[in-house]
């Protein structure tokens, strides 16, 4: 366990441990990048500082395509030292994550985020490909190296192209250094996702194409990265006994109770996770403290994480389904189950009963209600100051550009330019990206979010939300039809570098005067990612007190794809000096040296 190994307080020297050796083992890690007497320096100061704090956690990544079968159909998948998922990362409040990340795809660029970690002082590991660095080529080594300052359940994934839809992801949890405001005897996670068959080339190429072909619903929705298909309704290579689908195991021993790490990557899909008999209490949503609330299910956006407390209450001779139900599409994707699995029973012991059922998938009073309901827990989180400085309100609509669909944020959509903003803005490169101001509200300002748009027409662009240094932003997000009659969707939206409280959620259109006073400021919830409900709004707050350029998008992976984002900048002048690997591509590509 890592929890036992050295913990050292030496936040000036870089040196690199792998996260389950002994300080020991360090020098064959480090060999080749610092000289001896620095380990042994760092060795001495170690042992003198023994106890203290911050620990850096080293891993060495290879990722690459590989056949799997998450869901008993074989297909492929990105894979991270030919694992699926991608290995779990587990650190304390304070740590240093180092990734060495090696690309053995041949055929395409990677990068990966790192979900609801705010990359303070690094903004060039956050991991957006045009946005935050260069994407890692074929063939190449990229380093990123964080601290996870806050503990919580976070989670990382590819930010290329589709890539996370082709299963390149993982879990990310952060312990907390001090005590928590509740307890549990042990500890569960899992991350869900949806899942295709059809690759993401077919999926990009006919989002992409001209007539439009839309990925359509998934095929199989997976927990912890294991479904089942029916085998006989695919001719593809299908074996329902591969050990890769059979149900990932959630072991408890009964009468205990354990806190349940869930993360949703999903590409497309909303989730409704419930466990069969059990009750549920969340008490984290995103990295933060909720008051707890006791559901009996809990819809789960993509992009969101959460931790809920389960007691293993019922009848300990059975063994019982936890199961995911899509919410906010018609449904034509099975439950996706695990097995709550009560020892001593054997873990192959399948549940008797039906697959666990979920509130109808159009139910939105539901679910806004629910979403209401999360609160953050009085006295351990901060409060939004009372005002901001500056509003936007983003319409997102979808629209035609030369024939082709897209999704755009009031007008404009995002068409991310081969420089990534960080490195065009930071060293000053002209014509890296459009450099005009993107509108703050949406025009005309009567536009009617209930009919598809009477002027499908949009723009790309590339241009920039800069705020100033330490202002208070206020975002609206306003939901409209789409270019189909009596159709709104749910997007769940990121945003990277920063957390936000939301201030509230409303259906139709926001107005600016009547609804801002309704505002929760008295214990809003800080979250990274949010929905927006059909035909409503939802309104967050938040402090551009982190330099660097960060992605505001839905969380939809193919949403994103067509151009359902935004990107907001602040501090540039305080970022530091970016590594030379985060650059070299775009604009930037034939200049061997920028000096400060
Ligand atoms: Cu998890 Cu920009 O996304
Ligand atoms: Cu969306």
């Amino acid at each position: 366990m890592q929890r036992d190994g050295v913990r050292l307080n030496l936040p000036a020297f870089r040196f690199w441990s792998h996260h389950s050796c002994r300080l020991f083992a360090m020098s064959g890690r480090a060999s080749g990048v610092y000289e001896p007497w620095v380990l042994w320096v760092v060795l001495f100061l170690a042992l003198i500082s023994f106890g203290a704090e911050a620990k850096v956690h080293f891993h060495k990544w290879k990722v690459n395509y590989q056949t799997w079968a998450p869901d008993c159909v074989q297909v492929n998948i990105i894979s991270i030292n030919g694992q699926y998922p991608g290995p779990n990362i587990r650190a304390r409040e304070g740590d240093t994550i180092v990734v060495q990340l090696e690309n053995l795809i041949p055929t395409e660029n990677v990068v990966i985020h790192w979900h609801g970690i705010r990359q303070i002082g690094t903004p060039w590991n956050d991991g957006t490909a045009s946005i935050s660095q260069c994407a890692i080529y074929s063939g190449e080594t990229y380093v990123y190296k964080f601290v996870v300052d806050r503990p919580g359940t976070y989670f990382y994934h590819g930010h290329y192209g589709l890539q996370r839809s082709a299963g390149f992801y993982g879990s990310l949890i952060v312990d907390a250094a001090r005590k928590e405001p509740f307890t549990y005897d042990g500890e569960l996670s899992i991350v869900l996702n949806d899942w295709w068959h059809k690759s993401t080339y077919d999926q990009a190429l006919g989002l992409t194409s001209n007539p439009f072909v839309w990925v359509g619903e998934p095929q199989s929705l997976l927990i912890e990265g294991r479904g089942r298909y029916d085998c006989s309704a695919t001719n593809n290579s299908c074996n329902a006994t591969n050990t890769q689908c059979s149900p990932h195991v959630l072991q408890v021993q009964p009468g205990r109770t354990y806190r349940l790490h869930i993360a949703s990557v999903t590409s497309l899909s909303a989730l409704n996770f419930v466990i069969q008999g059990h009750r549920m209490t969340v008490v984290e949503a995103d990295g933060h403290y909720v008051d707890p609330v006791e559901v009996d299910n809990l819809d789960v956006y993509s992009g969101e994480s959460y931790s809920v407390l389960i007691t293993a209450n019922q009848d300990p001779s059975q063994n019982y389904w936890a199961g995911v139900n899509v919410r906010g599409r018609q449904p034509k994707t099975p439950t996706g189950l695990a097995i709550l699995n009560y020892l001593p029973n054997p873990s192959t012991k399948f549940p008797s009963a039906p697959s666990p059922t979920s509130p109808l998938w159009n139910d939105y009073a539901y679910s806004k209600a629910l979403a209401k309901k999360f609160v953050a827990l009085k006295g351990q989180e901060e409060l939004p100051p009372l005002q901001s400085n500056r509003r936007l309100i983003l319409l997102n609509t979808q629209n035609k550009i030369n024939g082709y669909i897209k999704w755009a944020i009031n007008n404009i959509s995002l068409l991310p330019p081969p420089t990534p903003y960080l490195v065009a803005m930071k060293y000053k490169i002209k014509g890296a990206f459009n450099a005009n101001r993107p509108p703050d509200i949406y025009n005309p300002r009567d536009y009617n979010i209930t009919i598809p748009p009477q002027n499908p027409n949009a723009v790309e662009g590339s241009s920039v939300y800069v705020f100033t240094l330490n202002s208070v932003v206020d975002v609206i997000l306003q939901n409209a039809n789409t270019l189909t009659a009596n159709n709104s969707e749910i997007h769940p939206w990121h945003l990277h570098g920063h957390d936000f409280w939301i201030l509230g959620y409303g259906d139709g259109v926001f107005d600016p005067a009547k609804d801002p006073p309704k505002y929760n400021t008295v214990n809003p919830p800080l979250r990274n990612t949010v929905a927006v409900f059909p035909y409503g709004w939802t309104a967050i707050r938040f402090k551009a007190d982190n330099p660097g350029v960060w992605a505001f998008h839905c969380h939809v992976e193919a949403h994103f794809f067509m151009g359902m984002g935004v990107v907001f900048a602040e501090g540039i002048e305080k970022v530091g000096r970016l590594p030379n690997a985060a650059m070299g591509c775009g604009l930037t590509r034939n200049k061997i040296h920028i000096h400060e």
